[in-house]
């Protein structure tokens, strides 16, 4: 079994789980992936809105005192764990998500929805912070680890490669790109591996994610040349996970021609349960609401309207309303079929181990 090193971080297990916004990767999932030797992620986008630190008015400060609490609680789970958050460019208070982060004692950041260009800056006081850009292409990890060595004289810690086919929320690619079907995760994978060592002899973590639902999956990854594996729809349909139930029903209950593509207020294709999207775009219309929290950078609806607020619908889902929410999930969301622990899914994953017969 080989532990997943990332900077100066190691865990027992290739395993991230993959962080997830708007309180479905709280600290009570992140604590308890942590706890059971993989990486656990506390999202940081959104995390105040269903919080006791947000009164209606303060988004910003909520979410920042959001973040610092659940980092918190997720290490009164773990105490020796590895906790990092997941941080998305896309969203307006981006650098204070990464200060707070790091403040607040992650280990690593985990950054994607743009490319994360400046995060080196952001986090030059704190060196023992790991950072990992997300990817869905060599072309975006050269680019960050260009401008990241020449701008700060740093270079990633891990990489994750993102597969816009299967992943799921906001994806990489777009919707004419992932329709047309053409991407091949396990080239990238070993493109993106390719390139840093041929360009800066650097051997670091290259991690798949999108799709790695089972045993199966985890293998196949790590025979097509991944060091580990970042996994959130599995953990959705699990105790911990910090969304309410009826989210979790939602997965239980969803076919696979459920699951489709939706495109976010934030330009970028997102994948998710499509079947209630009217109720989605609907809700919005009917309580004559316009950008109550100005969250993201740029915003087709707080531009002209267009689409939905994506972070008030991904919280209704967070709270359990499945008629009006949005629920993201990956493309193997529907092999749901059972709510479990998050061990359960560790001693599933790994109880064999992974010797090298089995990786081969
Ligand atoms: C409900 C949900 C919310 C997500 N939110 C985020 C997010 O806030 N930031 C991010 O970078 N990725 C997000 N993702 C992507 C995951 O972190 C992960 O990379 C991807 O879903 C892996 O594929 P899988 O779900 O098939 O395991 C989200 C995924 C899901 C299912």
């Amino acid at each position: 079994m080989q532990p997943l090193i990332i900077g100066r971080h190691s865990v027992p297990f290739p395993l991230i789980q993959g962080g997830m916004g708007v309180r479905i990767s709280g600290h009570k999932l992140a604590g308890a992936v942590a706890k059971a030797g993989g990486i656990g992620i506390v999202a940081s986008a959104g995390l105040g809105l269903n919080s006791h630190h947000y009164n209606g008015r303060n988004y910003y400060a909520a979410d920042k005192a959001a973040l610092a609490e659940e980092i918190r609680k997720a290490y009164e789970i773990a105490p020796d764990g590895v906790i990092g958050t997941n941080c998305m460019v896309a969203v307006k208070n981006y650098d204070d998500a990464v200060r707070t982060s790091c403040e607040a004692g992650a280990k690593l950041i985990i950054s994607g929805a743009g490319l994360p260009l400046h995060l080196p800056a952001l986090t030059a006081d704190w060196p023992e912070v790991a950072l990992v850009p997300i990817v869905s292409s060599v072309k975006a990890a050269e680019l960050i680890a260009r401008k990241w060595k020449k701008s700060y004289d740093r270079l990633p810690d891990a990489v994750v490669v993102e597969d816009p086919l299967t992943a799921g929320g906001h994806l990489g690619a777009s919707r004419e790109e992932i329709e047309a079907g053409g991407y091949e995760q396990y080239a990238t994978v070993r493109g993106v591996k390719a390139y840093f060592r041929r360009e800066w002899s650097l051997n670091i973590p290259i991690i798949a994610a999108g799709g790695v639902w089972d045993r199966g999956d985890l293998l196949y990854a790590l025979e097509q040349g991944a060091d580990a594996v970042q996994m959130a729809s599995r953990f959705v349909v699990t105790e911990e996970c910090d969304a309410d139930l009826a989210y979790k029903q939602a997965y239980l209950s969803c076919q696979r021609e459920d699951i489709g593509l939706v495109m976010s207020p934030a330009g970028l294709p997102g994948r998710a349960i499509v079947g209630n999207l009217d109720g989605v775009r609907g809700y919005d219309v009917t309580q004559g609401t316009r950008c109550p929290s100005g969250c993201l950078k740029k915003c087709t609806y707080k531009a002209e309207q267009d689409r939905f607020c994506i972070v008030h619908a991904l919280d209704r889902a967070q709270r359990g309303d499945v008629e009006t929410g949005l629920i993201f999930c990956g493309r193997n969301a529907w092999k749901a079929n059972h709510i479990g622990t998050v061990q359960e899914v560790f001693d599933e994953l790994f109880a064999e181990g992974i010797d090298a017969a089995d990786a081969v």
